[in-house]
């Protein structure tokens, strides 16, 4: 019984060590090179964005606190990362600075992977229920993104 009992503690000790090592520290940038100061986005369009979309396409991440493990944080990791280098809404400038058709793909992207509901992703919207975007709050992005990429034609 003792054996068992320092076993578990030996366990749970490496566990919470290992739960260390995973601590991810959200980039710095300059806010003036944001999408939201960038260019006029709505409200409401802000409001999606920021509820479904932030955690993987901005710096500011949320790290939930299964990402505190080793492995799962990598693959969570890796994730955030592979989203905010297709699309970085707190770095809109480096887009720009790609050209303005990439930069257009970027929002026409917004709209029709919202629409097909490739994004958010459904592992995503099993751990986060309240990122799912209804019928109407899509209709709310495209409308959005029709508008701009007309503007940046
Ligand atoms: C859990 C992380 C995550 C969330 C949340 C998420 N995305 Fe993504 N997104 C990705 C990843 C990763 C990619 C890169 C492509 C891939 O691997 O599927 C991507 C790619 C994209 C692209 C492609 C960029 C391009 O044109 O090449 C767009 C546009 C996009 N996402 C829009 C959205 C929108 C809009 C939302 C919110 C409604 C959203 N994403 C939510 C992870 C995410």
């Amino acid at each position: 019984m003792r054996g068992r009992i320092t076993i578990a503690a030996v366990l749970l000790g490496a566990l919470c060590l290992l739960g260390n090592v995973h601590n991810f520290e959200n980039p710095v940038s300059n806010p003036s090179i944001a999408l939201f100061e960038m260019v006029e986005v709505p409200q409401p369009v802000r409001t999606i964005l920021n509820r479904s979309c932030a955690d993987c396409h901005t710096n500011n991440t949320h790290w939930p606190w299964y990402s505190k493990f080793p492995v799962i944080g990598s693959m969570i990791e890796a994730h955030v990362r592979k989203g905010r280098a297709e699309l970085n809404l707190s770095e809109w400038r480096k887009h720009l600075d790609q050209g303005r058709e990439e930069a257009a793909s970027r929002i026409s992207g917004i709209c029709e992977l919202s629409m097909t509901r490739t994004m958010p992703p459904t592992g995503y919207l099993a751990l986060h229920p309240d990122a799912r975007l209804s019928a109407q709050e899509i209709d709310t992005l495209c409308r959005w993104s029709t508008a701009l990429q007309t503007k940046m034609q």
